[in-house]
């Protein structure tokens, strides 16, 4: 069976998370997170980011995000984002419909944000006619593949405090970024100064699961309140934060290293094609590639994979905790078919 490069969500689940869902289904515990289970999962989280952060797991990535960010904004603000972010076209605009409030678009080609791509959305601070910018957010890994050095996180949350905004991290693959920069994730996060977090678990192996992580002492206290409003508040929390206590005891460094090296690997193969480009140095688990449209149109009748832009022959491929080079290598046999 051929297995997909569409998204590392076609991938099944790890079998120490089912694992633990399992060894979570003996008792009868409370509901709504007040149980020891979902405690232990949330002192997990304390324990590796070393700070007494609140945690909120919720169930899809977009409701991280919706969460996250509408509870830290009131009705006038809005969230700086990229043109690319998966908040701004790929979530079917729910923040918006959600909350109201308002995504400031800015564009960069290699998926980052930088300070001085911020700057020109802040003259409007301060005037009663315009959307007050009142958070930055960035992915990482990015919508592009790219990878923020730890550094520049800092740099950008250094940046956002300066000028009384936030910063939120959508950290869809964030296990893949702290594997690829071989750092950590009180490196990445708690010591970086990000303030909020949608901490991904279901793109690396976990069966249905993400956790919203609130830094900032400002902002703790509120998000019991608006994930329920956001009707996330899962009565059977346990089945989703003992997933996260075996994600967290190691499945995420075991699952991202693999999708990474997987990336790698395919990235090397694909480049022994004069005919192929990549967009950019892949360092994790998503490749953009550019190909000749006819050689497109024969390795999407096979595998599962997005043309990100059809125009001029851009797609990207998504390797999994579970690809291996044996799956990389049909699709490049394929090529080698194809040009021989
Ligand atoms: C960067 C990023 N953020 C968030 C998500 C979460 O999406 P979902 O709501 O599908 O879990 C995704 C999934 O594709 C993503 O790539």
């Amino acid at each position: 069976m051929l297995k997909m490069f569409k998204s590392d969500n076609t991938s099944g689940i790890h079998l120490k998370i089912l694992e633990a869902i399992v060894n979570a289904n003996v008792e009868h515990e409370s509901a709504y997170g007040s149980d020891a289970i979902t405690q232990k999962a949330i002192e997990k989280f304390r324990e590796i980011l070393g700070k007494d952060v609140d945690v909120f797991f919720v169930t899809t990535g977009t409701s991280a995000n919706v969460i996250a960010l509408s509870g830290a904004l009131r009705s006038y603000e809005g969230v700086v984002a990229l043109d690319s972010a998966h908040i701004n076209v790929d979530e079917c605009g729910a923040l918006e419909k959600f909350s109201g409030n308002k995504i400031i678009q800015v564009h960069s080609d290699d998926g980052k944000i930088y300070p001085d791509i911020v700057k020109d959305t802040l003259e409007v601070l301060g005037d009663e006619h315009a959307v007050q910018p009142r958070i930055i957010s960035i992915s990482q890994v990015t919508e592009l593949g790219t990878l923020y050095e730890v550094e520049e996180i800092k740099e950008l949350a250094d940046f956002a405090h300066q000028n009384g905004l936030y910063l939120h991290l959508d950290g869809a693959r964030i296990a893949n970024a702290v594997c690829a920069l071989n750092s950590s994730f009180k490196e990445m996060l708690t010591d970086t100064g990000v303030d909020l977090v949608s901490f991904g678990g279901t793109k690396n192996g976990m069966m249905i699961g993400e956790a919203i992580v609130v830094f900032n002492d400002e902002l703790k206290g509120r998000y019991h309140f608006y994930r329920k409003q956001a009707m996330q508040l899962v009565s059977k929390m346990r089945f989703i934060s003992s997933q996260f206590i075996a994600y967290l005891d190691g499945v995420w460094e075991e699952n991202a290293k693999n999708a990474n090296e997987m990336g790698i690997y395919f990235a090397k193969e694909l480049e022994k094609f004069e005919e192929i480009k990549l967009r950019s140095q892949v360092r994790a688990n998503m490749i953009f590639a550019y190909m000749p449209k006819d050689l497109i149109e024969v390795l999407h009748d096979k595998f599962g994979f997005y043309i990100t832009d059809e125009k001029n022959g851009l797609v990207r491929l998504v390797t999994s905790f579970d690809t291996t080079k044996e799956d990389i290598d049909l699709f490049i046999k394929e090529i080698e078919n194809y040009y021989k």
